[in-house]
């Protein structure tokens, strides 16, 4: 930087150090739960080897052309999801905020599940769930009470083995917040993200020495080319490509609000996308090679032992590494590679917030971050870290991921084209420093194709989930912390875009084309 630069330092927003930098970050933001206990079940599910044709295509059509966008935004109008939609539309503030509500939401639950799997990378030494995995998650070691059902109430009594290590993790996460972007958050991946991948280069290796492997993988990448004709199979596609590329909640806008001006932003997006879905294939090897492993130990079929979500990593997992030879070696990888994963993509889900609030009040980072973390931190402990936890967390993580990316994303897109009209401007920014030029092809994905998929997943989803509401959870429960929080969601959003910018917030202080910025080294 030069030294004018330096200088007036406190006047220019963070930025990473690099491109490097940034790309580890993003790819550390990308890689996360999603690739790890997502993907393996989804592409099984849904015609397993003929998936990979849907996969791409979504990630061709939506994933990169939607993370370009928003890296334009973010790096255009250097700013969080608020602040850049302000300085895109004066009206346009309200989707940003909606963002910072969704990345809110999942950072609430998110948290939990990397405590959880924190706890269980330790319980992995000893095998601690014994001989029933399934009765000492739910039963020994959150003490759900299977809440939400027929009959019985919401709890929040406070369950210390969950609470503890939960709080635990806020702290680190919330001081590396606090460090700032060059520190705290480039660190946290730079460390992170090569142990992650030799851990799980290790795992998957071994899993493919397990016995039933083979079988594993068969049943994963058998194609069922009849699902194509499923729209199903489409929309879980492009849902899949959504939470997993990180984008269409408000992180990419953010991440790229710390590029310099001179960045190769698309250039940068390709690494992230593919390495991204590199890495969430290598995620579906490894899983269903374990997952063979224990069919074939059990002499069950595949499709007996496959599962996804909570169910997958606490329950199967446990199983098959009691089962497996150097079963604390394969715990310590799997349950490690998952903590890891969760950490550097919560990290990116909650700068969001931060960055948003220190954006708006012009306050400084540790008071943001104590501010906006700290509620986050707060409601997470009180709600997820109760009996009634697991509830929570399924109904919340239902309504934020699925309706609420996909309405922040659509609601983006559309503005940006049809309302505000700024796809030309947004085009340029990105072909300034691109190494890969977008043109007619991209606008069109964004103006045309992306609204009309993401609107039709919109409404299907809508449409689901109030016909038969979701899952067996009764209705007060699913209108309490589904529909109840992403209303709140929308009502704080309204309320926070209506609040001034102070006097010596981002927005006054550091206009998008500020000449320092320019003549920042690329
Ligand atoms: N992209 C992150 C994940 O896959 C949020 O979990």
């Amino acid at each position: 930087m030069s030294e004018s630069a330096a200088t007036s330092k406190p006047r220019l927003r963070e930025s990473f150090s690099g491109r490097t930098a940034f790309i580890l970050v993003a790819i550390g933001s990308a890689v996360g739960l999603g690739n790890i206990w997502r993907f393996p079940y989804i592409t099984y599910e849904n015609g397993g080897g003929a998936f990979l044709i849907p996969y791409l295509i979504a990630l061709l059509t939506a994933g990169l052309p939607i993370l370009f966008f928003d890296y334009a935004v973010g790096h255009k109008f250097r700013g969080s999801p608020p602040l850049a939609f302000k300085r895109m539309h004066r009206s346009a503030e309200l989707v940003g905020w909606f963002q910072v509500g969704i990345c809110f939401l999942i950072a609430i639950y998110y948290a939990a599940i990397v405590a959880w799997a924190a706890m269980y990378t330790w319980f992995s030494l000893t095998q601690a769930w014994g001989d029933d995995a399934e009765g000492f998650f739910f039963a020994e070691f959150l003490q759900y009470d299977g809440g939400g059902t027929e009959g019985s109430g919401i709890s929040v009594d406070f369950v210390a083995q969950v609470g503890w290590p939960l709080i635990a993790v806020w702290i680190l996460i919330l001081i590396a917040l606090a460090t700032g972007v060059r520190k705290g958050l480039t660190a946290v991946s730079m460390w992170g993200l090569p142990l992650l991948f030799l851990m799980f280069a290790i795992l998957v290796g071994y899993s493919l020495t397990l016995d039933g492997a083979i079988t594993g993988l068969n049943e994963l990448f058998t194609p069922d080319w009849g699902a194509l004709t499923s729209a199903t199979v489409w929309i879980q596609a492009y849902g899949q490509i959504f939470f997993s590329v990180s984008v269409g909640f408000g992180i990419m806008i953010t991440y790229a609000s710390y590029l310099k001006r001179k960045s190769n932003a698309t250039g940068s997006g390709l690494v992230v996308g593919f390495a991204n879905s590199s890495f969430e294939l290598l995620a579906a090897i490894g899983v269903f090679s374990a997952l063979g492993f224990l069919a074939v130990a059990a002499n069950t079929a595949v499709d007996e032992v496959a599962t996804s979500g909570l169910g997958l990593a606490f329950v199967a997992f446990p199983t098959i590494i009691s089962q497996a030879p150097a079963s604390a070696l394969l715990g310590v990888l799997f349950f490690g590679s998952l903590t890891i994963a969760g950490i550097t993509s919560l990290i990116s889900i909650l700068e969001v917030v931060v960055s948003s609030v220190k954006d708006k009040t012009g306050w400084s980072r540790p008071v943001s971050v104590a501010v906006a973390g700290g509620s986050a931190a707060i409601l997470s402990v009180v709600l997820i870290g109760g009996v009634s936890g697991v509830t929570i967390l399924d109904v919340v993580d239902a309504f934020s991921n699925n309706v609420g990316i996909v309405l922040g994303a659509f609601s983006a897109v559309l503005l940006a084209t049809w309302v505000y009209r700024k796809l030309d401007v947004l085009a340029a920014a990105l072909n300034a420093y691109g190494s890969f030029k977008v043109g007619p092809i991209w606008k069109g994905l964004i103006g045309v194709v992306l609204p009309v998929v993401l609107g039709v997943l919109l409404v299907m989803d809508i449409r689901d989930k109030i016909t038969n509401g979701y899952g067996d959870f009764d209705t007060w429960v699913v209108a309490t912390f589904g529909w109840g929080s992403l209303a709140l969601v929308v009502v704080a959003a309204i309320g926070l875009s209506l609040m001034p910018w102070r006097s010596n917030s981002a927005m006054h202080m550091e206009s998008p084309d500020h000449e320092q910025v320019e003549r920042e080294k690329i």
